[in-house]
């Protein structure tokens, strides 16, 4: 088995609170297994540029409570050049980096699977509050961007009870309606409105003038940023003036993207670490680490881009090619249970809103 002097660490594209906690999982394991770690600053940019540092035991102290990510992120349409990958490369060399893990959504894990293809094997860890990352159950950041939502929305009760209005609140979610739909549920919303599915504006109309006439005082109905910057305004419009009810449009954004990180992604983070470092250091590459059912697994990058596209109905037929059959068949059985997840929470938080 190759022997790993020192590996790299970023993060990259969209942050998400618990990126700190996976690249200390990362760091602290790593120096453990007597291997040396270099943080790369900026994600993609850092690895051009060489922005490049050591990272000590000490120096991921005190990072696994805070929200954004002390590595900083970047977005890089450099790195997609043939050029800016070739200047990385010759970075990896400069600073002696034999492998990488790279923190961050899908986009970063195109940017992993072609540092491996050129020879730098690379892990990739799912870090994204959207969790649109198909392949695994929960991304880093997903958790901590629900508990802000429910924070926010609680919050605009109080004054919507005291008021009597709606509040039309949009919640970030640009690849997933994850978000909206279970912070729909664990506000006791009226309904949540995404893109996965249809939405009936008139029956949800009837249903607020209906509940209204029962004496119900204020509505909250999250919508999912997917659904386009106009939709929530719209919407809010239609209650004022159709239903008759005193409505307030709220879009949270980047709000949820920042702030501590909760339990559960700081211990889903820590354990994404260490597991994507003993996979580094087992030999494997072009892999991301996926959480399945609480366990663990990896998935090849390819696999999991593919699984994500077919999950979302926007597969082409060329994508497919060079999949055997029981992989194409282990995708549908994956996306069906997916969407089987998602189908009950949008239905159940229908079924017991007002
Ligand atoms: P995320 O990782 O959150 O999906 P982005 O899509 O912005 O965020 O991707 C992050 C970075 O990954 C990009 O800025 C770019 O540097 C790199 N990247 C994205 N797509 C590719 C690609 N096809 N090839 C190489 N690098 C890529
Ligand atoms: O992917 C996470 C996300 O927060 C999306 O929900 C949102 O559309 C996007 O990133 C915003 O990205 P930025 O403002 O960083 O470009």
């Amino acid at each position: 088995m190759r022997q790993f002097k020192r590996i790299g660490v970023l993060t990259s594209g969209g942050d998400a609170p618990g990126m700190n906690a996976a690249v200390r999982g990362v760091v602290r394991s790593a120096i453990a297994a007597g291997v040396e770690v270099l943080g790369i600053y900026r994600g993609y940019s850092g690895l051009i540029s060489g922005d490049i540092r050591p990272l000590s035991l000490r120096d991921v102290s005190n990072v696994v409570n805070k929200g954004g990510t002390f590595l900083y992120s970047d977005r890089c349409p450099e790195f997609k050049t043939e050029e800016g990958q070739k200047a990385a490369i010759e970075n990896c060399k400069r600073f002696g980096i034999e492998g990488i893990i790279a923190i961050g959504g899908d986009g970063t894990f195109r940017g992993a699977s072609a540092l491996s293809k050129l020879g730098i094997p690379t892990i990739g860890i799912p870090a994204t509050i959207d969790n649109d990352i198909s392949s695994t159950d929960n991304t880093i950041g997903f958790d901590t961007a629900m508990n802000t939502v429910i924070d926010v929305v609680d919050k605009l009760r109080d004054t919507g009870e005291s008021h009597a209005r709606c509040n039309v609140v949009e919640v970030m979610g640009r690849g997933a309606g994850d978000i909206a739909l279970n912070t729909a549920i664990a506000t006791g919303a009226t309904t949540a409105i995404v893109a996965e599915f249809p939405t009936d504006v008139d029956a949800l109309l009837k249903k607020m003038e209906n509940s209204r006439a029962l004496g119900k005082r204020n509505f909250i109905v999250i919508i999912s940023e997917a659904m386009g910057s106009d939709f929530g305004p719209m919407l809010n419009k239609r209650i004022n003036d159709e239903a008759q009810i005193d409505s307030r449009f709220v879009r949270v954004g980047h709000i949820v993207r920042g702030g501590n990180p909760s339990l559960a992604d700081r211990v889903r983070a820590s354990r994404m670490g260490i597991f994507a470092v003993e996979k580094l250091l087992e030999g494997k590459s072009d892999l991301v680490v996926c959480e399945r059912k609480d366990k663990l697994i990896t998935s090849d990058i390819h696999y999991a881009l593919v699984l994500d596209h077919y999950y979302k109905g926007i597969a082409k037929p060329e994508d497919l090619e060079g999949f055997t059959a029981e992989q194409i068949e282990a995708m549908k059985a994956h996306s069906a249970e997916r969407r089987a997840h998602i189908e009950e929470l949008y239905n159940m938080g229908n079924l017991i809103s007002l």
